[in-house]
């Protein structure tokens, strides 16, 4: 029997999610009401398998491996996600898969595998976008009683971004990083350092041993749009260490590298913190929510959260586990798109597309 492509009338819907849009394979299922006013919704599973220990040799993601090891672990994470949901994919009302953006040769291996479970099962495919993931991410607690307008904050490795959220539905990018992703800059500093990947939380674990802040530049902390730079930050901590080292022939003391690692943060913080304050401001938001990877950074959570405070804003941040990169948000992402009356697209016609960029 052909399933229907709408939603049915059916009290719950079930929704099985795919995510391997880089070194993490993961499922979810996330079962939800789409006909209610305010979203309703609860996760049965959810199963993370990350490839760190594999990307710590090479000191970072190489795509084919990261795409060899998605091949691997698919099979054994979905069978795992709906084991632990205790549901069979006969219970499965729709599949959502990340399609982009990410790392082509991983979103291929979890599109491709989605694709093929969706014919086989006769269950429609809702191909979903990663950033739009992250940004459904912080309301997998307590949805409805989230006020707008909405700021919300998207730090990962691969994006930086600021998103005007109106209503649950309606969204507009107001600013995003015109070079590194502060993710990126965490990395590449920690690279630097001799820290392993990945680097944010390496930094963060130094930072707390610095003494002495160098005073790092917060590249366009104080010009009126709301994008965001970090590769000069890179550069200027990049000079600090060959001045310090004179040019390689001096080695960095460990006190050196807490006192880097915490005014590189220091930087960091400050600058997102400025930006989101002032475009929060302009837009007269009530909220204010942080996600992606770099969000579990506990300074700038602490940061953002005694501003939003000050301001007597709402702050919501999703716990660590939904920060780095899950299905859980991937599964929030695809039920939202159709409480917001959204339809799942041919399954045929669905293409991993490593530049699908939300606006
Ligand atoms: O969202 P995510 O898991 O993957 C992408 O979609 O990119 O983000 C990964 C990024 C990495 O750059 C990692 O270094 C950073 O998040 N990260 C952190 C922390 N934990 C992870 N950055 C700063 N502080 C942390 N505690
Ligand atoms: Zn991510």
């Amino acid at each position: 029997m052909k399933r229907p492509a709408k939603p049915t009338k059916k009290e719950n819907i079930t929704i099985l999610a795919i995510e391997t849009s880089c070194d993490e394979t993961a499922g979810a299922v996330l079962v939800g009401r789409i006909l209610n006013k305010k979203p309703e919704f609860k996760f049965l599973s959810s199963v993370v398998n990350s490839q760190i220990a594999i990307h710590k040799k090479t000191g970072g993601v190489v795509p084919e491996v990261a795409a060899r090891a998605h091949m691997t672990n698919i099979m054994p994470v979905i069978n795992e996600t709906l084991k632990k949901a205790k549901i069979t994919l006969a219970d499965l009302d729709y599949i959502a898969v990340t399609s982009g953006p990410g790392l082509v040769v991983s979103l291929i291996v979890g599109t491709e595998f989605a694709k093929g479970l969706s014919l086989s099962t006769n269950t429609p495919l809702l191909p979903t976008n990663h950033m739009e993931g992250h940004l459904y991410s912080a309301f997998a607690k307590r949805a409805s009683e989230i006020k707008f307008p909405v700021l919300s904050m998207i730090v990962s490795g691969g994006h930086t971004m600021l998103v005007l959220m109106q209503s649950y539905k309606k969204y507009k990018v107001i600013g995003s990083t015109v070079d590194d992703a502060a993710g990126e800059a965490f990395d590449k500093i920690a690279r630097l350092l001799q820290l392993p990947y990945p680097g944010g939380p390496e930094i963060s674990k130094l930072a707390k041993k610095g003494k002495q802040d160098v005073n790092f530049p917060r590249p366009m902390m104080n010009m009126p749009n709301f994008d965001f730079s970090f590769s000069g930050l890179k550069t200027a901590v990049l000079y600090y260490i060959e001045k310090l080292t004179k040019n390689g022939k001096l080695k960095l003391t460990a006190q050196n590298k807490a006192d880097i690692a915490m005014s590189f943060q220091n930087a960091v913080v400050d600058v997102l913190l400025t930006k989101a304050i002032k475009a929060s401001k302009k837009y007269k938001c009530k909220t204010i929510t942080l996600s992606g990877g770099v969000a579990a950074n506990q300074p700038l959570r602490e940061a953002l959260r005694q501003a939003c405070a000050d301001h007597k804003m709402k702050f919501v941040v999703p716990d660590h586990e939904l920060c780095t990169d899950n299905a859980q948000m991937i599964a929030l992402a695809a039920y939202f798109h159709l409480f917001n009356g959204g339809r799942p697209k041919t399954t045929s016609k669905v293409k991993a597309d490593p530049a699908w960029e939300i606006h």
